[in-house]
């Protein structure tokens, strides 16, 4: 298709986690529409046009590569886009705010209202704004007030259409994703555009997945689920403390009650905690929001599941440094796995940097090991990098350690060989597993003392 014969130029600003592999699925499964993704850093706009993409996706780089040069286009010439544009869709990150009121809670929407008042300066036609980022509920009204200030005459309607695809496996979440929500104003104007988007999902999603709500429904749904998939990690991590009390197993009690169809399995592994750029983010916005309508219990409520996300981190810290006879100064541990999550270079909110810094605190010699965020990592530790070591190899990793520590759920963790591990560590070897994915009877056979989370420990010391 020539380009003068696109359907409709449709524009990303923002080429982030969000923006590029979202943009880079309409632009396979829609050959017709020109995809434009645009971004204020250069370096970013520069690796998507590359086969070495800013971001590491298992499988993104084949449906870049299908559209690439052909419908889909990556630039940092933001204003001519926006000119071209019939529809925008907004995926700027909307980190926690770190200043001023609200500081610590509430979304700093500083990217979010340059990126409208870009929009407003450089339209001259009619759009649609799409809010793909996520944001408090009742952003798209502020949105409207800012665009519609405009003294040219134009129209833009404003639809929230938040993105509940997972680092690690977004390919697969944007092929087939549970549904696909469209909120937009319920007058004639707002459910034309509400169809517009509709209608680009529809050349891949079942319609019965796409889902349309009112425009607040969809802004607040967006942050209600990523609040109720982190309350059940803090749930299952509650309950892992008190297993490791009880000899009871938190696998086991997370089976038992997964089975019940009113709960479900998915979501219930134990863990030192959950990371990721936005659960925790996404919860504390919801609580301030709570706490400015002055629902001071909801607030509570919710800001109760990132305590115990806290709490899991630390406890898990405690338990290491207590478990090598209360000092860990000078001793090398390896930490298997930086990433917050296996799949993902991405270390945002990963529990390893606080591991990390608390160990380092107590004057542990730490190594870190990644297959993919060993990058990532070196920017995270940056005020402290001569104080830790990196090694790729997790074999070079652990030699002459006293402990590892499993911080993410890597395949490639599952299948190393354990024994050559315990030879070249120093003894008595520790394993802390805070994913829950080795076999911990075999590791304790070969000789490591183990401690996994919701278990009670495997030691080889008499009391
Ligand atoms: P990101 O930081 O990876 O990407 C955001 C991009 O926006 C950056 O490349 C940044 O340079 C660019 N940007 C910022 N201001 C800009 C401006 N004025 N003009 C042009 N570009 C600008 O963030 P992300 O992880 O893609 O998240 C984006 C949004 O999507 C956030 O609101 C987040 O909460 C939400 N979200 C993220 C995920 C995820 O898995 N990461 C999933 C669902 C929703
Ligand atoms: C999460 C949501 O799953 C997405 O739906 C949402 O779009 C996204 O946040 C977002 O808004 O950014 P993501 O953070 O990429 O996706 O990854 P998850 O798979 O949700 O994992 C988050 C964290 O929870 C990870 O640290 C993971 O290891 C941990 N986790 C997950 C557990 O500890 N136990 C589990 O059972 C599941």
């Amino acid at each position: 298709m020539s380009p003068s014969t696109f359907q409709k130029n449709i524009l990303c600003i923002g080429a982030g986690y969000v923006g590029g592999p979202t943009m880079a699925m309409i632009a396979a499964k829609c050959p017709q529409y020109k995809i434009t993704v645009v971004d204020i850093n250069p370096d970013r706009i520069a690796a998507w046009q590359t086969d070495h993409l800013p971001i590491y996706e298992p499988g993104l780089l084949e449906i870049v590569k299908q559209a690439r040069g052909r419908n889909l286009f990556f630039s940092t010439e933001i204003n001519r886009h926006i000119q071209e544009a019939d529809i925008i869709f907004v995926s700027v990150n909307t980190p926690t705010k770190t200043f001023g009121e609200g500081a610590g809670k509430t979304a700093d929407l500083q990217y979010w209202e340059k990126t409208a008042r870009d929009i407003l300066k450089a339209s001259d036609s009619d759009k649609i704004i799409v809010e793909k980022s996520t944001l408090p509920v009742r952003t798209a009204a502020a949105l409207e007030r800012i665009l519609h200030s405009n003294e040219k005459g134009i129209h833009f309607d404003i639809i929230s259409n938040p993105e509940f695809l997972a680092e690690g496996t977004a390919v697969n979440d944007l092929l087939s994703p549970d549904r696909v929500l469209i909120g937009s104003r319920e007058t004639e104007h707002g459910l034309k555009a509400r169809q517009e988007i509709v209608d680009i999902y529809a050349n891949w999603v079942p319609r019965e997945r796409i889902i349309t709500s009112n425009i607040w429904s969809s802004e607040l749904s967006k942050l209600v689920a990523n609040a109720f998939l982190a309350q059940r990690i803090s749930s299952i991590n509650s309950i892992s403390a008190l297993c490791e009390k009880t000899e009871a197993s938190v696998g086991e009690v997370a089976y038992a009650i997964g089975q019940d169809s009113r709960i479900g399995s998915k979501f219930l592994n134990a863990s030192v905690g959950f990371g990721g750029s936005c659960f925790k983010k996404d919860i504390l916005n919801l609580v301030y929001i709570a706490e400015s309508y002055g629902l001071f219990e909801v607030a509570e409520y919710w800001e109760q599941v990132v305590r115990m996300n806290e709490y899991q981190e630390h406890r898990f810290v405690r338990t290491m440094i207590a478990a090598l006879f209360n000092t860990v100064s000078t001793k090398r541990i390896a930490l298997f796995g930086f990433a917050f999550k296996a799949d993902t270079g991405d270390t945002r909110e990963a529990p390893a940097i606080y591991i990390t810094r608390k160990l380092v605190e107590e004057r542990a010699q730490v190594v870190i090991s990644d297959p993919q965020a060993i990058a990532n990592a070196k920017n995270d530790l940056a005020d402290i990098l001569s104080e830790v070591s990196f090694q790729q190899d997790p074999y070079l990793a652990a030699r002459e350690a006293h402990a590892i520590a499993v911080l993410t759920e890597w395949n490639l963790y599952k299948t190393l060989d354990y024994r050559r591990i315990f030879q070249s560590m120093l003894k008595p070897a520790f394993i802390f597993d805070g994913r829950n994915i080795l076999d911990r009877e075999l590791l304790y056979k070969i000789g490591f003392n183990v401690y996994s989370i919701g278990r009670p420990p495997l030691t080889h010391f008499q009391d």
